[in-house]
């Protein structure tokens, strides 16, 4: 049975889903015949979930950025590939063609190698969102060099973390970074954080705000500079590495049950096969359309739907510097008319804090490009959605409602636009070779429809993670220990009567405010960092912009003087040792915490205290003090 690669009909999809699971081999083969590959895979998949172990394409050599962007300029090299919309209005914005971004990739990737970045080696790259950021992901592709992009809210600390991680001894950053009218100074970031990173040897800067920096001299180089010097060479080409499909690709980072955030990482082959399946299907794309995706390159969303999978598939990405709400909260309004969008993908967060502002800011706006709109990240209530639909989308525009993870690289349970049916708040379908299921607490399977239960995956698509960097004890244990065989999502979701997925959101110890992920043990560390802080509980509670907030319990004893005070400095330290988006958005202080006999936190209370439960607190029978439990509760927020 042959299928086309753009699936145009439900009954198309239904065709290539049972193919998919039939018979994956020759499903993923027929899918990855698609692309430019320099030697085909001599074996299409090898896997084991049980001793965490999947390869696919093995022995397929490639280049992604030569299906990014080379094989795109023999039919359309002076076709848009990148558009740049500035954090400012009124600054120039800038369109880079694939031939014009084929040269600034090799001439980065010559600047790469003229600093002495070798295949294999780690390169942090955090910067604002700028073209820059997406030409140094590429240029880190282009030669081999693994990159680890670290979004530019992040601490100083949190970049330490990473760096020491991966062991990166290269950075790519720039002065400072805008947002909205907000000035971060990430080059002096890069230098606190360097305090602990001896091993680093370069630091490439961009110049982007001209904020004042220091540069230390043999470790600090100007962008401008090095590419000066690059020109100087006569502008030579810069080959791409050959590759094997298995070899990393880049490590992203992203929070889970401990402490620590692990390195996900991700390979050259099935990656690429993945993200670009996903962006064709899952959008529909046409040819010549535009496509917005708002996230930040520092997360996978913006990997995945802003650079690989939108320019493996020619398509113009557009990538936006700004925030929605600033100069006002038509921004993207006005984007998307100027550039004539055609999809936008945001998250519903942006969705929730834009509904807020009314119908003032969609005045005058047309919005008669757009196609297809998309959410991704967190749940979408049904307010929003319809929001969305009609307000943006005129009630013309599919909305394709996404889940996936860091961990998966694309899209896995989504409507396809105008193919399969929609259901405001469900994900609805899994994809093609997808093959999700839902389990009790013994992780027996959950049958027929109607049913709810936590999500897990029996069978690997292209893209799952594989491994965590210098860790994989670490990725079998979090990922494959849970339910024996299979792959635990740590989300819970319901199927309904039509076997349509709702996500109902995190089961673990995972929060997600705004669509990011927060650990919630990651916060509860950064807290008692600050000095008077004895011991903290942190969970989440329902938030109306962000989806979940943070609200924390907090044992202090250092001097007491104004509590606001105490709760400024805490937030501080939050800031500084993960980033302002881990900030509590309230702080309790308690006498004790909750606990069992054994001395664990029972946050299952704690969490419907700060949901604001009164009555049923569920079992309180084996706490070790219930009078605290009482106290917490006259002390709410
Ligand atoms: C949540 C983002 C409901 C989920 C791509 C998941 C969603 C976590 C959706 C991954 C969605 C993502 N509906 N929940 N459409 N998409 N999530 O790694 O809890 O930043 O486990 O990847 O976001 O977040 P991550």
């Amino acid at each position: 049975m042959s299928y086309a690669y753009q699936l145009k009909s439900l009954e198309a999809y239904t065709a290539a889903y049972k193919k998919s699971i039939e018979d994956p081999e020759g499903f993923w083969a027929a899918i990855a015949s698609n692309f430019y590959w320099r030697k085909t895979w001599d074996k299409v998949l090898d896997w084991n979930f049980n001793d965490y172990e999947v390869k696919w394409f093995s022995g397929a050599k490639l280049n992604i950025t030569e299906n990014c962007i080379d094989r795109h300029l023999a039919t359309q090299a002076n076709k848009p590939a990148l558009i740049w919309e500035p954090n400012d209005p009124e600054e120039h914005h800038r369109v880079l063609t694939y031939k014009d971004l084929h040269f600034k990739v090799v001439q980065f990737a010559n600047v790469l190698k003229n600093n002495g970045v070798k295949k294999g080696d780690r390169v942090c790259i955090y910067m604002g969102m700028v073209p820059e950021l997406a030409i140094a992901v590429l240029a880190c592709a282009r030669i081999g060099a693994i990159h680890s992009v670290v979004f530019g809210g992040f601490s100083a600390q949190s970049i330490a973390d990473r760096l020491i991680d991966a062991n990166a001894a290269f950075i790519v950053t720039s002065d400072g970074a805008y947002r909205g009218n907000k000035e971060i100074p990430l080059k002096s970031v890069i230098d606190d954080a360097l305090i602990g990173c001896p091993f680093v040897k370069k630091v490439i800067v961009l110049t982007r705000t001209r904020i004042p920096v220091s540069m230390i001299k043999g470790r600090d180089l100007w962008w401008e500079d090095e590419i000066k010097k690059v020109e100087t060479m006569g502008n030579p080409d810069c080959p791409a590495e050959e590759m094997d499909a298995e070899d990393p690709l880049f490590i992203l980072y992203t929070s889970g049950s401990t402490g620590k955030p692990k390195g996900v990482v991700h390979t050259c082959g099935g990656y690429m096969v993945y993200t670009n399946y996903t962006f064709v299907n899952v959008f529909q794309y046409q040819p010549g359309w535009v496509h917005f995706c708002t996230a930040d390159i520092g997360w996978i969303t913006g990997h995945s739907y802003i650079v690989y999978g939108p320019l493996s598939a020619g398509a113009t990405t557009l990538l936006f510097e700004g925030v929605p709400t600033w100069p006002d909260a038509g921004r993207f309004w006005e984007v998307v008319d100027k550039y004539k969008v055609d999809i936008l993908y945001t998250a519903p967060t942006a969705i929730r804090s834009l509904m807020g502002f009314g119908e003032g800011p969609l005045h005058g706006k047309k919005l008669d490009s757009l196609k297809v709109l998309g959410t991704v990240g967190e749940p979408i209530n049904e307010e929003a959605w319809h929001w969305y639909n009609e307000n943006v989308g005129k009630g013309r525009c599919p909305i394709v409602d996404t889940w996936w993870q860091t961990e998966t690289g694309g899209c896995l349970i989504s409507n396809m636009a105008g193919v399969t049916p929609s259901k405001p708040t469900y994900a609805t379908l899994p994809m093609p070779g997808v093959q999700m299921l839902l389990v009790d607490e013994n992780g027996k399977e959950i049958e027929g429809n109607n049913v709810s239960g936590n999500l897990c995956i029996k069978f690997p698509w292209p893209s799952i993670l594989r491994t965590t960097y210098g860790d994989h004890e670490r990725c079998k244990t979090n990922y494959f220990s849970t339910y024996p065989g299979l792959y635990f999502t740590g989300d819970g979701a319901l199927r309904d009567e039509n076997g349509f997925y709702r996500i109902t959101g995190r089961v673990d110890d995972v929060l997600n405010v705004s669509g990011h992920r927060i650990g919630t043990a990651e916060v509860e560390n950064a807290i008692n960092m600050h000095a008077g802080v004895v011991e903290s509980a942190v969970v989440g509670y329902p938030h109306d912009i962000k989806g979940q907030g943070i609200y924390a319990y907090v044992i202090y004893q250092g001097t007491h003087g104004d509590e606001s005070l105490t709760r400024k400095d805490i937030l501080q330290t939050v800031t500084r040792i993960i980033g302002p988006i881990a900030k509590p958005d309230k702080i309790q202080f308690v006498a004790g915490l909750p606990k069992t006999r054994s001395g664990k936190i029972m946050r299952r209370i704690l969490r419907k205290i700060a949901e604001g439960e009164t009555t049923n607190l569920g079992d309180t029978s084996t706490l070790l003090d219930p009078s605290v439990v009482e106290e917490i509760m006259n002390g709410k927020l």
